[in-house]
């Protein structure tokens, strides 16, 4: 039967798709360390289910399509926080950060435009945009240069009368990396020059360390005509499977037209909605703890990632993501020998592969990202088994290529 173009273009998640091959480790009774996957370990607050306990309506009704106007409210109040004076009627509540970004790819970018990414770029930018038909067109952030933004010369380089914005996550997912005001400044002085949207997928925000302090686009008041801000619960709560992100912005035609979009799905979850505005309760105090706890993580997979001989990884200043470039020839058929091929005592790391996090084809063949959604003693013996891996794997591959130059 026929399938449409759009979907047959669509790539599978780069993540996902060596999922059977960890499951098959299992079943052979291998334990397997996953690092390849942004799902925190760390539990959801208890305010979230307290909210949810208190409700006392018997229907799971629809809500409003941009969402509770109380918890819209709450993110108001939180949002002040970051300099930006925002009414309830400028959030719309989303089913996850996910539908915020298609909504607004899709409020930008008629089919055949082009949006500019940030290379390496979350790994579904490709999904959302291919499911509009709409060109991710990317600038490329170096390893060796610790991914930070690339310089503007390189986004005019790639801007042509198709381009509509340039989309980024700050702090990045994958890299880590934290982009700071100075550099999203010139993006939307750039943006202004060339009369683009910028699209800042802030999901990550609280996670910074080293003495930096979370920031949002939203404080730049002079440019919000043209700033369109991504937000979600699902990394800052551990709130995953709640579903609940927004979209933000203050010029009301976009409004108005993503509302249409909203209003066609009807309503992102009740429920969690009602634990959101339980969670937007909880203060300063609880990102300093969860922050505190991923800076450790970071330092620890740094330090034992370092040992890796031939590793070009910088530290990341933010998120919960490091890439790196190994020693490697090809990253997916790397991640996939350590779960079929590699273990130690048992035991054997899943990563995930760069390359579906790059729109440029080949690149990513020498690079990973982690993710450490794990304890830290569960990542050192990961990191380690990791690096053992990389070791191993070269000697085969030169094995490999000595047998097949003597035959
Ligand atoms: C940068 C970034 N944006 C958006 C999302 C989407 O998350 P969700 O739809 O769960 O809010 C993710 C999830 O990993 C992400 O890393």
């Amino acid at each position: 039967m026929f399938l449409s173009n759009r979907v047959q273009r669509m790539q599978a998640s780069p993540i996902r798709k060596l999922i059977p091959y960890a499951d098959q480790a299992k079943k052979r009774g291998i334990k397997v360390y996953h690092l390849n996957i942004g799902q925190p370990d760390i539990e959801t607050p208890p305010v979230f289910f307290e909210y949810i306990k208190k409700y006392s309506n018997k229907i799971i009704s629809y809500t409003n399509s941009a969402g509770l106007y109380e918890l819209r409210e709450k993110f108001a109040e939180y949002y002040s926080k970051y300099g930006a004076e925002l009414s309830a009627e400028e959030i719309m509540i989303t089913v996850g950060g996910s539908e915020a970004v298609t909504f607004a790819i899709a409020v930008v970018a008629d089919p055949g435009d082009e949006i500019i990414v940030v290379e390496p770029f979350y790994a579904n930018y490709n999904g959302f945009a291919s499911l509009l038909n709409v060109n991710l067109v990317p600038v490329v952030s170096k390893a060796e240069k610790g991914y930070a933004l690339p310089e503007n010369k390189e986004f005019e380089l790639k801007i042509t009368s198709r381009t509509k914005g340039i989309l980024f996550s700050n702090p990045s997912n994958p890299t880590g990396a934290v982009y700071s005001k100075q550099d999203i400044l010139r993006i939307l002085e750039l943006a202004r020059k060339y009369d683009l949207y910028v699209i800042v997928d802030e999901v990550y925000r609280e996670f910074v360390f080293d003495g930096l302090k979370p920031f949002s686009v939203m404080e730049f008041k002079d440019h919000w005509d043209r700033i369109i801000m991504v937000d979600s619960l699902s990394k800052r709560f551990s709130l995953c499977g709640g579903r609940i992100g927004t979209f933000v912005t203050k010029n009301k035609e976009i409004l108005d037209m993503v509302m249409k979009m909203a209003q066609s799905r009807l309503s992102p979850p009740m429920i969690s909605q009602i634990g959101s505005i339980g969670l937007l309760t909880l203060d300063e105090r609880y990102f300093k703890e969860i922050s505190e706890e991923y800076r450790k993580r970071r330092d620890v997979v740094f330090e034992e990632i370092s040992k890796i001989e031939g590793v070009v990884c910088k530290k990341p200043k933010g998120a919960f993501y490091m890439s790196v470039k190994l020693p490697i020839d090809n990253s997916e058929k790397f991640v996939k020998w350590m779960l079929t091929d590699f273990n130690v005592n048992n035991s054997t790391t899943m990563v995930a592969p760069l390359t579906g996090f790059y729109a440029t084809e080949g690149a990513g063949n020498d690079e990973i990202r982690i993710a450490y959604v794990l304890e830290t003693d569960s990542l050192k013996r990961a990191c380690n088994i990791l690096r053992l891996g990389v070791q191993e794997y070269n000697k085969v591959r030169e094995k490999e290529s000595e047998v097949q130059e003597t035959t």
